[in-house]
């Protein structure tokens, strides 16, 4: 049976990997090995099974007994790790969450329902390393296999719509904290009907300029707000979290001489854990819809379409109803007014699921299996 270190299963991402693999019997199948950077020596988890103390996740010779180690800890970790533990002489699978190692030559970015088939080649090649992709890059491709699949895409231009949980626990509870903010300086008003709600407004606006208002961690207000920009600038003009859409896609589907221009704008509203993103899509050929819901409808067996219609785009394309589901509803698909190659979509992910741990719990099994 494979030994499999884990490193960060106790973080957000980690836990909802935890979760996912508890419910999915995975650990039947592996020996789970827990490591830690602060509790060496403290009891394991819950998984099912008896599991030894936590070992101290920076001592290479215990990590380099691992075949893989599944990482969830963070880009600081897999620096000061990695290196040296391939140096080291380590052939074991290296599968992380963090982006440190998705665009280095030697590793695959992992979404097996897409890229099936560069994964299996990068196995049969003696590849070792594997990463997650980033959120919206792998809820999108998710969302657009079938089109990506039959090569019929030109471009896209995704403008996203990011929780808060993409920037980590601490931003989710301030997101709330700053929803509480601007309910309590509405105050009592709200109760009344017939209240004037501009003065609830002034007040509100008010409320989010005030230097009370709670933005330790975003730095600005997301409730009442949007923050138009995720991540550190690049040179482009785009952030970081822009120039990830086209180069993670291309890699993900293996493109790498002939890549597909993906290029928008990336936006943090004040949803918890889904990511939603309006896709502008230029087709290679003119294709009636139809055909194209087909293909989109049947790429994997986690994304569906729904009918470009008012009630079901508002029950069923919402952060609300997706988070916590595996679920890819894909809608609002309709050809734009410049043309029959330009199609519109609007989609919308878990993003600590196919965002985040699912990819990697489904690498692990193909390692293992
Ligand atoms: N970078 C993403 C975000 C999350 O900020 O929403 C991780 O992929």
């Amino acid at each position: 049976m494979h030994k499999v270190g884990f490193v960060g299963w106790r973080g957000m991402v980690g836990s909802v990997l935890m979760d996912r693999m508890r419910a999915e019997g995975d650990f039947a199948d592996i020996e789970p090995v827990f490591f830690s950077t602060s509790q060496t020596g403290q009891p394991g988890p819950e998984v099912g099974k008896p599991v030894t103390a936590l070992q101290d996740a920076h001592d290479l010779s215990a990590l380099a007994a691992m075949d893989a180690i599944v990482t969830c800890q963070g880009g600081d970790y897999t620096g000061a790790v990695y290196d040296d533990l391939r140096r080291a002489g380590w052939q074991g699978y290296w599968i992380d969450a963090a982006s440190t190692l998705r665009m280095a030559d030697e590793s695959i970015i992992v979404l097996d329902p897409v890229n099936d088939g560069v994964i299996r080649q990068g196995l049969s090649e003696g590849v070792r390393t594997f990463v997650g992709g980033n959120c919206t890059v792998s809820l999108m491709l998710m969302a657009l296999g079938g089109l990506f699949e039959h090569d019929l895409v030109e471009w896209v231009s995704p403008m996203t719509y990011q929780a808060a949980s993409g920037s980590g626990a601490q931003h989710m509870r301030e997101l709330l904290r700053q929803m509480g903010y601007l309910r309590d300086a509405a105050g009592t008003r709200l109760d009344d009907p017939a209240g004037a709600i501009l003065d609830i407004d002034r007040d509100v606006t008010e409320a989010l300029r005030s230097t009370g208002y709670p933005a330790d961690h975003f730095g600005v207000p997301l409730a009442g707000s949007l923050i138009p920009w995720i991540d550190k600038p690049m040179d482009s003009g785009q952030s970081r979290e822009e120039w990830k859409a086209g180069v993670e896609t291309n890699k993900i589907l293996g493109r790498r001489y002939e890549p597909i221009p993906i290029d928008g704008i990336c936006v943090r509203i004040g949803a918890m854990r889904s990511h939603a993103q309006a896709l502008t899509i230029k087709l290679r050929r003119d294709l009636p819809l139809a055909d194209i819901e087909g293909l989109l409808d049947e790429a994997n067996d986690w994304v569906y379409v729904v009918p470009n219609e008012p009630d079901a785009s508002q029950k069923q394309l919402t952060p609300a109803a997706v988070s916590g589901r595996l679920d890819i509803p894909v809608g609002r698909l309709r050809k734009l007014a410049m043309g029959g190659e330009y199609l519109s979509a609007f989609t919308v992910g878990d993003q600590l699921l196919w965002g985040a741990a699912e990819p990697l719990r489904r690498m692990l099994r193909l390692v293992v299996a």
